[in-house]
């Protein structure tokens, strides 16, 4: 099969009025779209079940977004039995035939493109350049895993005895369970779901509860692009009642997970639970959270930091596991630093992400409670220099909030917030500065502003994190540019959006030929 080169999805010149008019003609159409009822995707079957969950605009939290059909563990076996059939088929297709189905959702995707948007926009929260920068990352996913698993489908030539053909061929695992997280309701739904399937296992897909319209949507186009029933089984529902019961399920090979760490470890030690019946080790992809940090030196840029740190810090509203909630900073530029992240933080506008508002609301009631929990903690620890007021009568809104004077060890400085709060603490010289930055449970993105080649190398060696940015912002890896994940409580350390990731979903055989 002739494919082109992966290129990573074109931005949106927000500057045009055409795309400007595009985007709110999709906000509104899909506004007349809303509190309809969604079904389950089992094998053949839509199912529409008494029991309905209701997606509510945390912009507007009396707004339903869409009633999404819950699935109970009858469901999910009937799931499983449907991903078990399919499999017998899905496995023996080709590589490429398997990557047909993705490049043809890309194709859907972009001919959708402000609508799916609109979407986001409106049940994660998301502002016009959060959702175009997702929905970029989906079909990236797309194009890319459809590509690499072309590359791995070739298997791999060993070497070559007198006589004997040695080559090395990935097959897949089985079935999987793929659980993602809200914050990145198309994106990552996508990546983890496709990569599974386009190497040629079969999957029951549980979205998050908070975000499982978008996840519709999803199914929906690869319904259209006809991909074979009882590959992906759309199964939304309570985490703790079905989330645990396909995690343990005998019949199941692999689960794929992204989310909280606690989450995270929870389904990793009831995934290695053997069970009666089971005849495999489970294989557990585990992408978790962050408390991620930019280091920045007296000899930086500091405009340039400045804008770093305000952008890694309130990028939807801190709700990226990406997100740089920590700023070191050396003693010499300090003032002068925090002057000009909070001069910035002051220009950002607050409100609904459909009116395209730099700062949008937090995903619920729940993680509203716990951010404004935790600036309460960073008032008795730290000193407020800007925010901290909240406002959840029409929706879930925070100020984008910054303490400095914090200390390295106080808990707004080591534990995961996902909202707007910022941490600032001073150091008196680089090393001090990465050692702070590597005082926590976790290892995901990190930054360094500075313009010394030697503190350029030592941080490459030393700051311990899955992806280092030098001199830019810590959010918004892409793919195939910047290959995501952590390790250490960010995770089981595997790399999405480049060919390694798929080597998780797929054993590797050895097959030699006596000629
Ligand atoms: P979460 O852990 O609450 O939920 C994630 C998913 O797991 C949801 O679908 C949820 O329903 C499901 N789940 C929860 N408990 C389960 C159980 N016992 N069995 C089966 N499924 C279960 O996380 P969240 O609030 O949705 O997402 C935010 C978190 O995700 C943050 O910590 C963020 O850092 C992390 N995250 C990490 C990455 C990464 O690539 N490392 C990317 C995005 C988000
Ligand atoms: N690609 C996303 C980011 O880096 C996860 O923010």
């Amino acid at each position: 099969m002739a494919v082109l080169t992966f290129r990573n999805e074109p931005q949106i010149n927000w500057r045009e009025k055409e795309n400007k008019d595009r985007i709110r003609h999709a906000l509104n159409n899909v506004k007349e779209q809303f509190s309809r009822e969604y079904p389950l995707y089992v094998g053949t079957q839509e199912i529409f079940t008494d029991k309905k969950l209701p997606s509510y605009n945390p912009s507007d939290h009396e707004e339903i977004i869409g009633f999404v059909s819950q699935a109970n563990t009858e469901r999910v076996e009937e799931a499983i039995l449907a991903a078990r059939k399919s499999f017998l088929t899905w496995q023996l297709k080709s590589f490429e035939e398997r990557a047909s189905y993705l490049f043809k959702a890309a194709e859907v995707m972009r001919s959708q493109k402000f609508e799916l948007m609109a979407w986001q926009i409106y049940e994660a929260g998301k502002n016009w350049t959060e959702a175009e920068g997702e929905l970029n990352e989906a079909i990236d996913f797309l194009e890319m895993y459809g590509r690499k698993a072309i590359e791995i489908g070739e298997g791999k030539d060993l070497i070559r005895l007198p006589g004997i053909d040695n080559r090395l061929e990935y097959t897949p695992l089985g079935v999987g369970a793929i659980i993602p997280p809200w914050n990145f309701p198309l994106a990552i739904v996508v990546g983890m779901t496709v990569s599974a399937i386009v190497t040629g296992n079969t999957v029951l897909l549980k979205p998050a509860s908070l975000t499982p319209v978008i996840a519709v949507k999803f199914m929906e186009i690869m319904k259209a692009v006809d991909l074979p029933e009882g590959v992906i089984n759309f199964v939304p529902g309570p985490s703790r009642e079905i989330g645990d019961y396909m995690v343990a399920h005998k019949d199941v090979n692999f689960v794929s997970f992204t989310g909280s760490k606690d989450a995270g470890l929870h389904i990793d030690e009831v995934a290695h639970t053997r069970i009666p019946g089971q005849k495999w080790i489970k294989r557990v992809v585990a992408e978790m959270g962050g408390k991620n940090g930019v280091v920045v030196d007296k000899s930086a840029d500091l405009s340039s930091a400045a804008e770093g740190i305000v952008s890694s810090a309130f990028g939807y509203q801190g709700q990226k596991c990406s997100a740089g909630s920590r700023a070191i900073v050396h003693e010499s530029i300090y003032e002068q630093l925090i002057d000009e992240v909070v001069e910035r933080a002051r220009s950002l506008r607050i409100g609904p992400g459909y009116e395209n508002n730099e700062v949008g609301p937090v995903i619920d009631e729940k993680a509203f409670e716990k951010i404004t929990e935790y600036i309460q903690i960073g008032k008795e620890e730290a000193t407020l220099v800007f925010g901290g007021k909240s406002d959840k009568e029409a929706g879930y809104f925070i100020e984008p909030t910054i303490f400095k004077d914090v200390n390295s060890n106080s808990r707004i400085m080591k534990e995961e917030i996902f909202g707007p709060v910022l941490a600032i603490c001073k150091v008196t010289d680089i090393k001090e500065g990465i050692e702070i930055y590597n005082n926590t449970e976790f290892g995901l993105t990190g930054a360094i502003y500075t313009n010394k080649r030697d503190q350029i190398e030592y941080a490459r060696k030393h700051m311990d994190c899955g992806n280092l940015f030098i001199n830019g912002k810590c959010t918004g890896a892409m793919v195939g540019v910047q290959p995501f994940g952590g390790y250490y409580m960010s995770g089981t350390g595997s790399k999405t959006g480049c060919l390694e990731y798929l080597l998780n979903f797929v054993k590797a055989k050895t097959v030699s030929e006596n000629l």
